[in-house]
């Protein structure tokens, strides 16, 4: 955007920015987007901030009486992480969101962007996904803890418009992917944890990959920077209680994912389906159209060129 309107004032000029998560996966690329756009952006460190201490987090909000608070910080990970620390995932992220909220509200803070997740959604949802079907239904068991904490902050953020007078969005991404993504098998989402076995099996010279579920369960995946500028674009022209999604509106099989994850890392042997492994949600894909309304957005980056760059990037940082 900036690039298009050189002596423009940035879209946040002036304005203080504070990003919780920021030094996560998607909020290194939001403290890029926020600061391309002149915002004077605060990005307070896990350790500097614990945002599960409600103290903590009023006394931070007073200190930098943020214009806007984007609220990214989260316990995440893939299907493997959620069922291994259900507890956690609910806990925690209740908690941070809870206290965010409220620190918001005592601050005085002109708009809030909370990030919900598609795992809110119900486990069976009409698809494409629409947002007004968030409520009708039981997200699948294997995320729900995690889906019902986010999914409750949607609520949380209606209820504190009404009484309060709080402003702000309610994002629910599809599935990230992209270069910085973790490539831990032990706590990865899927596009990275295939990227890294293939990329292995290539190099080691193995035929055959092991893969999780059945391989029939689809997804859609969103370019973390092209999530980054949704959430820019909601802060400016957001400000309404219903939810938002945010994604590409292409839905993929994990046989069609894995099949293009080959071709980008050049991986020619075949895939073995671990069906004892579960396979999480039937199926998943979002409506589009509000956030083609309502932001003017569309996400730029193709699924392949969007994997072919995460994978440039795996490679230059094995390590992950
Ligand atoms: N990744 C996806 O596919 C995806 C899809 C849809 C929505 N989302 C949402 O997008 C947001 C960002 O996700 P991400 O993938 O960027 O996750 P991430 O890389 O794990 O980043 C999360 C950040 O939150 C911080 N954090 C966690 N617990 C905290 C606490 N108690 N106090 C302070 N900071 C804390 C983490 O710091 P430490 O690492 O130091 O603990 C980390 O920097 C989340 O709200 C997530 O639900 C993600």
């Amino acid at each position: 955007m900036s690039e298009e309107q050189d002596d423009a004032p940035g879209l946040f000029e002036g304005h203080r920015v504070l990003i919780t998560g920021a030094h996560g996966f998607l909020g290194r690329f939001v403290q890029i987007a926020f600061t391309e756009e002149g915002a004077d952006v605060i990005a307070p460190t896990h350790d500097a901030l614990e945002l599960r201490d409600p103290s903590a987090v009023d006394e931070a909000f007073l200190e930098v009486r943020p214009h806007v608070v984007v609220h990214l910080a989260a316990r995440v990970g893939g299907i493997g992480a959620n069922q291994k620390h259900p507890g956690t995932f609910w806990r925690d992220n209740t908690l941070m969101g809870v206290n965010v909220l409220e620190a918001a509200r005592a601050a005085e803070v002109e708009r809030v962007v909370v990030i919900g997740t598609v795992c809110a959604y119900p486990k069976f949802t009409p698809v494409p996904f629409e947002e007004s079907h968030l409520w009708e239904g039981f997200p699948e068991e294997t995320n729900a803890p995690y889906g019902v904490a986010k999914r409750a902050l949607a609520t949380g953020m209606q209820a504190y418009r009404d009484e309060f007078g709080l402003a702000g969005a309610y994002l629910l991404p599809a599935n990230l992917y992209g270069p910085g993504d973790n490539f831990d098998l032990e706590s990865s989402h899927v596009i990275p944890a295939m990227i890294r076995k293939c990329e292995e099996a290539r190099i080691a010279g193995r035929e055959t990959v092991e893969l999780w579920g059945t391989g029939t369960p689809s997804r859609e995946f969103l370019y973390v920077e092209d999530c980054a500028e949704a959430i820019l674009l909601s802060a400016a022209r957001v400000d309404e209680p219903e939810p938002l999604n945010l994604g590409t509106g292409r839905e993929v099989t994990m046989r069609e994912l894995a099949t293009l994850i080959a071709t980008a890392t050049g991986f020619e042997g075949t895939f073995d389906w671990n069906s004892d492994r579960p396979d999480g949600q039937p199926r998943r894909s979002l409506d589009v159209g509000r956030a083609r309304e309502v932001l003017g957005w569309e996400a730029a980056t193709s699924l392949e060129d969007g994997l072919a760059e995460t994978v440039r990037w795996y490679r230059d940082h094995p390590e992950g």
